[in-house]
């Protein structure tokens, strides 16, 4: 038998989870809190599921200093759904706002206000897409296949500036940013922090999406989420699945700025959506319903946010007055010490994104320039040390070492001594 304490796992996702809380978790699955029953079988309306859910928000609004003026979602969407998520909630509060201006302007004459609408929609719905890898690839078709190509502006194709691959991200003012208009601008401006598939994370936040009149950023951070300070003021959305960083797979979580809520934003009903051929959402996306129902519009998986919350309430107690910071600086340690051991065998590793925007958390690299049976090679042997989970995304191909905060820096050493070893029989 292989027990936890003989491997390092670095899967991207589902990815390694504290074996404390695992432990933790096994005995809550059985009998939570000597009920007699188990975590996954308890109501998700009882006293019990409510204080899961609130020590949770109060973990990861701990961790990253969420203000009091943004929301903390749970939603089963995954970060797939968020791609459709985003759209619906983003163009509903556009429609609307555009609506209050034009009937502001023609009065109550509705047949007016729809053609004036029509023609708005026609020539002004924009949504913004930054596409730096495969994830922010596929929320961008997302957008299309929801409101059509001529709504989606991919105001960045990383692929252009790299030989049609991803890799790089291209300075701003190549980006063809929607111009920000007085009442005007687009609906959103969409990135991935991280691009899990591609190894290529923002170093910060992007200039171009800051200022007084910044537009309503949506971005997904599924690979890096609790890994780094993050100014959630700058974001009008933020979300991720929780299988990397946070928890077990089931569950979604989204930061949301309340002023995009009602009453502050009302959302534009579904008949003036459906007359203008814009989509109507799913209510189980719909971020006002999920908000007034303290995430509890439908069954929540409990047990999932219960796992969440322990990790996130495991951080805060490590890191205390450092919050997130703390886990940033172990984080980029940990990456540290591998990129430097690829940089220094070279003439064996290529890491495959440009240095100024390698992910500190999926470091994908190939060996001797890619070659399929090296590469085969490599991981068997890798897997026979214990370091399992190497293999690149099926995409891509290559060597992926995911870096999330469950890899220990024993773990990182153990590879760096792997990478090492290989690198001088080689
Ligand atoms: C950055 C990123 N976004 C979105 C997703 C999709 O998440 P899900 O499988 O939960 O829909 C993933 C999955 O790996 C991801 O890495």
């Amino acid at each position: 038998m292989v027990n936890r304490s003989d491997v390092h796992y670095f899967g991207a996702g589902p990815a390694p989870l504290p074996t404390a809380v695992l432990e933790r978790a096994a005995q809550v699955l059985l009998n939570y809190k000597d009920k007699g029953i188990g975590l996954c079988e308890i109501s998700h309306r009882s006293p019990d599921a409510n204080e899961i859910l609130a020590d949770a928000k109060h973990a990861l609004s701990t961790l990253l200093d969420i203000p009091d003026d943004y929301e903390v979602l749970f939603l089963q969407s995954g970060g797939s759904g968020e791609f459709s998520a985003t759209v619906y909630n983003l163009v509903a509060i556009w429609v609307e706002k555009k609506r209050a201006a034009i009937a502001g302007e023609v009065g109550d004459n509705q047949e007016e206000v729809l053609k004036r609408m029509h023609k708005a929609v026609d020539e002004e719905l924009k949504l913004d897409y930054l596409v730096s890898g495969s994830w922010s690839l596929k929320a961008s078709q997302e957008a299309t296949r929801l409101v059509g190509a001529k709504h989606v502006n991919v105001a960045l194709d990383a692929r252009k500036s790299n030989g049609g691959k991803f890799g790089v991200i291209p300075p701003e003012d190549q980006w063809s940013l929607t111009p920000r208009a007085s009442g005007g601008g687009p609906a959103l401006v969409y990135y991935c922090d991280n691009e899990t598939v591609d190894g290529v994370e923002f170093p910060a936040f992007p200039h171009a999406l800051e200022g007084d009149d910044a537009p309503l950023v949506c971005c997904d951070m599924s690979s890096n989420f609790i890994s780094r300070k993050v100014d959630v003021r700058k974001y009008a959305v933020i979300f991720g699945g929780a299988q990397k960083n946070i928890g077990n797979t089931g569950i979604a979580i989204v930061i949301l700025r309340k002023s995009l809520l009602p009453p502050h934003s009302t959302p534009a009903s579904p008949d003036l959506l459906r007359a203008l051929n814009l989509p109507v959402g799913p209510i189980v996306l719909d971020y006002p319903t999920i908000a007034k129902n303290n995430s509890l519009y439908n069954t929540l998986p409990i047990f999932d946010v219960w796992v969440a919350g322990q990790v996130m309430s495991g951080l805060v107690n490590a890191y205390g007055a450092k919050r997130i910071g703390g886990q940033e600086e172990v984080s980029n340690d940990k990456a540290r010490l591998i990129y430097d051991t690829l940089d220094k065998y070279s003439h064996v590793y290529r890491v495959v994104p440009d240095k100024a925007v390698r992910s500190r958390m999926n470091i994908c690299f190939r060996v001797h320039g890619g070659d399929a049976d090296k590469e085969k090679a490599f991981l068997a042997g890798a897997e026979k040390k214990g370091l399992l989970g190497l293999k690149g995304h099926r995409s891509v191909g290559g060597i992926r070492a995911s870096n999330y905060n469950a890899v220990s820096m024993d773990g990182a050493k153990a590879l760096v001594a792997y990478l090492e070893d290989y690198a001088k029989s080689s």
